[in-house]
């Protein structure tokens, strides 16, 4: 098919709801480690990774040796019986969750899925039903994980379901309770005594957040956040899920997981993204008598497939042996340092923020204001475009740009970043011809 033939198929026959970044689709026919091309043959450096999803670089050879030598062998079974790449990856993931004291997992296709399953998992464990989740959080897209999410936009189909409060997020840069930080001491995660004694029974199944909001704009609380938080939580009774879709498998660098930064063992991790590096999984692990609440028979067809089971262990392993924890932490630091300079050079970035390759930059009319610059952000993701690099954005108003690279880019791929984004950004503040 043309690129057109592709665009026009998209338009007529997918839901309209399917979107596209860019005024004009950009058709992505390949990819390799930190490239992708287009239909047109042209060269992008992809430093968001489809969303977030490629950890260790597109098409990457070592996973998908595995992959393939598995497809040979055994591409199908179902959760109804066993098979090796399912239990050699859930008995991996065991060895690597905070504290080790997550070990039974249940798999599944996406993080849509693995978010509903640990809040089935919390109900039935706690016998509560009210699950308290985050403002300006992104959990999904079923009925379930709709309810739990905290933006507007992303909650489609009227009345939202019941059993869901959201508390007060940790959005320093505009901080909910205009309050500064530290002077602040963390109010917003107290008030979140304060919501569930008005706003639920007082008893409550869950509390469920991502470490670093995704969507929500790489939204990056505190150190002390989550602890208050959790301290809160398990006085009401309720289960502690750490929601590790983006932020997962080493991204944050030196930890597994986000929300090692903070401090917190949860009682479930929830994730899906960059576990497999692009194929679908889906994973929920939680502390044994958590998983053993749920009781009575459940199945996925396609969850534990040993194929996709076979690359999200392929991937572990490859972050493990190449270091890639590390490479997030040092090659994370010298990114942050670039966006930093730009800062300074560009008044449009209003804040820069994240931890290790998940960062982002929000940007603003004006720094005294803050008045969220939505259509810059378009344009620049345009622009970026025009210099073929690819970038991603977020955030509630549309206006924050999420950088994501895959966790075994150099330092020379941040230089070539900085240098793009830079002609990009300078482009954006050309005066009008
Ligand atoms: C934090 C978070 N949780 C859950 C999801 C849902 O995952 P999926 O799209 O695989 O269903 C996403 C997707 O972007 C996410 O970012």
């Amino acid at each position: 098919m043309t690129k057109q033939e592709i665009i026009l198929a998209n338009e007529q026959y997918l839901f309209p709801g399917v979107f596209h970044y860019y005024r004009d689709p950009l058709v992505v026919t390949r990819a390799k480690d930190q490239f992708v091309w287009d239909a047109e043959g042209n060269q992008y450096l992809d430093f968001f990774g489809g969303i977030v999803t490629i950890s260790v670089g597109h098409c990457n050879e070592t996973v998908n040796s595995k992959v393939s030598a598995q497809m040979g062998k055994l591409q199908h079974v179902s959760t109804v019986f066993a098979n090796e790449p399912q239990a050699a990856l859930a008995k991996r993931i065991a060895g690597i969750t905070p504290e080790g004291a997550l070990t039974k997992s249940f798999f599944t296709n996406s993080g849509t899925e693995a978010n509903e399953t640990a809040i089935l998992a919390a109900r039935c464990y706690t016998g509560s039903y009210e699950v308290v989740a985050l403002r300006h959080s992104y959990h999904g897209r079923s009925a379930l994980a709709m309810a739990a999410t905290g933006q507007a936009s992303w909650k489609l189909g009227g009345a939202p379901a019941p059993g869901f409060v959201h508390a007060l997020n940790a959005y320093c840069y505009r901080c909910p309770l205009g309050l500064e930080y530290p002077s602040c001491g963390v109010r917003c995660a107290r008030d979140m005594e304060d919501l569930i004694r008005t706003s639920t029974s007082g008893s409550i199944a869950a509390f469920i957040g991502e470490p670093i909001q995704g969507l929500g704009g790489f939204i990056t609380p505190p150190k002390e956040y989550f602890a208050i938080v959790a301290g809160i939580v398990r006085k009401f009774g309720g289960l502690f899920i750490s929601d590790e879709v983006q932020t997962g498998w080493g991204r944050t660098g030196r930890k597994w997981f986000g929300i090692e930064h903070y401090g917190v063992t949860p009682d479930i991790m929830t994730s899906a993204k960059g576990m497999a590096n692009g194929a679908p999984v889906g994973l929920t692990v939680a502390r044994p008598e958590v998983a053993g609440a749920l009781k009575g028979a459940t199945i996925s067809t396609f969850g534990g497939n040993p194929v996709t089971a076979t690359a999200a262990k392929a991937v572990i392993d490859y972050i493990d042996e190449q270091k890639l924890m590390i490479n997030a932490a040092e090659t994370g630091a010298y990114l942050r340092d670039c966006l930093e300079e730009l800062q300074r050079r560009h008044p449009v970035i209003g804040d820069v923020r994240g931890i290790g390759l998940m960062q982002a930059i929000e940007l603003v009319e004006d720094r005294v204001s803050k008045t969220p610059a939505t259509s810059a952000a378009a344009a620049l993701m345009e622009a970026a475009r025009e210099n073929r690099l690819l970038i991603g954005k977020g955030g509630m108003y549309g206006n924050v740009i999420r950088i994501s690279p895959p966790l075994n880019i150099s330092r020379a791929d941040v230089d070539d970043f900085a240098s793009r984004l830079e002609a990009s950004l300078t482009f954006l503040s050309r005066p009008a011809a």
